[in-house]
């Protein structure tokens, strides 16, 4: 099977580990490269996550890039993390290599690479979407050039900053209205609005202690902090999973259902970085600029992550 290239745009973080890790179990995944950006902690905690990560499953050849420490307006954001201080529930120190990230930013990398590639490369952005933002205003062609975005980011019914908007799309507001307009060819916004429910409950969590390996035991343990956030803030005994189901989708598309829509962020005031979804373009004479994620199979999405990345039958052990 003729592997498709891909490249992570994130903030590690515990969900953005899941999805890197789930990339790299994946037989239909070439990842060229991770880049970082400020989010679930400062960029030096979300660049070391990055390098340990990879070194964690044996993939240290992979480059890293540290991408923007601050938004676009050169403000940083709010870095507290739902994943605690170090952005792995507390758990950054059981991974420690002696991986380093590449000397080039990682703005300098996605336009080169990108361009080089014309119509190849599938970009995830599950942070802030500011190296992308910056990729686009620096390059004419850059938005041209890729294959298509994955985004988990926005929603169109729900906020985890305020009422109304998510984290990724707040962080940066200006980068994610900049790179929604931007006019490429094929954009996927996986939002809350799905990727709340595939939140991890405690059996399945459970699942991972038993299988008892390395990797299951690290996953277990940086889920455990964004499990006790939930507990203590919502009352709800679940651990977010956001950023995998956007690797898992590229995986196995009919895990979500998508409907086209014209995709906008606010980028001031009280509704700042809330995502505004007309399905259809019903609103804007029928045009559309992204595909919106409305549904997901959750029991499809968790036999495909066990599968994958512990080679386990979900359906077989539950
Ligand atoms: O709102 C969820 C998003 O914010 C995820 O990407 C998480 O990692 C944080 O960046
Ligand atoms: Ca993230």
């Amino acid at each position: 099977m003729e592997k498709e290239q891909i490249i992570i745009d994130c903030d590690p973080g515990s969900d953005d580990a899941l999805a890197i890790i789930l990339a790299l179990h994946s037989e239909k995944i070439d990842l060229k490269a991770v880049c970082s950006v400020t989010g679930n902690g400062a960029l030096d905690t979300t660049t070391r996550n990055g390098c340990n990560i990879l070194s964690l499953c044996g993939r240290k050849d992979i480059p890293l890039y540290r991408g923007s420490g601050a938004a676009l307006d050169e403000k940083i954001p709010h870095t507290v993390s739902a994943f605690g201080d170090d952005g792995l529930g507390g758990y950054a120190d059981t991974i420690l290599s002696d991986k380093i990230e590449e000397r080039m930013h990682a703005v300098d990398f996605l336009v080169e690479y990108v361009n080089d590639h014309p119509g190849e490369i599938t970009l995830f952005a599950i942070g802030p979407c500011t190296n992308v933002a910056k990729a686009i205003r620096r390059s004419k062609e850059f938005a041209g050039n890729l294959k298509r975005l994955i985004i988990m980011g926005g929603s169109k019914y729900t906020g985890n900053m305020s009422p109304v908007a998510e984290y990724n799309f707040w962080a940066d507001s200006q980068a994610a209205h900049e790179v929604l307009q931007a006019g490429i060819k094929e954009v996927v916004m996986i939002g809350l609005d799905v990727t709340n429910k595939i939140a991890m409950d405690c059996n399945m969590r459970e699942i991972l202690r038993i299988l008892d390996t390395r990797l299951s035991t690290f996953v277990y343990n940086i889920t455990k902090e964004g499990l006790d956030d939930n507990w203590r803030s919502r009352r709800k005994a679940v651990s977010p999973m956001h950023d995998v189901l956007t690797v898992a989708y590229f995986i196995e598309p009919s895990i979500l259902k998508l409907k086209p829509a014209y995709i906008d962020v606010v980028t001031k005031g009280i509704a700042k970085g809330q995502s505004i979804v007309d399905i259809n373009g019903h609103w804007n004479n029928g045009d559309c600029n992204a595909l919106y994620a409305y549904e997901v199979d959750v029991e499809e999405f968790y036999r495909l992550f066990f599968k994958t990345v512990f080679g386990e039958d979900i359906t077989e052990i539950r």
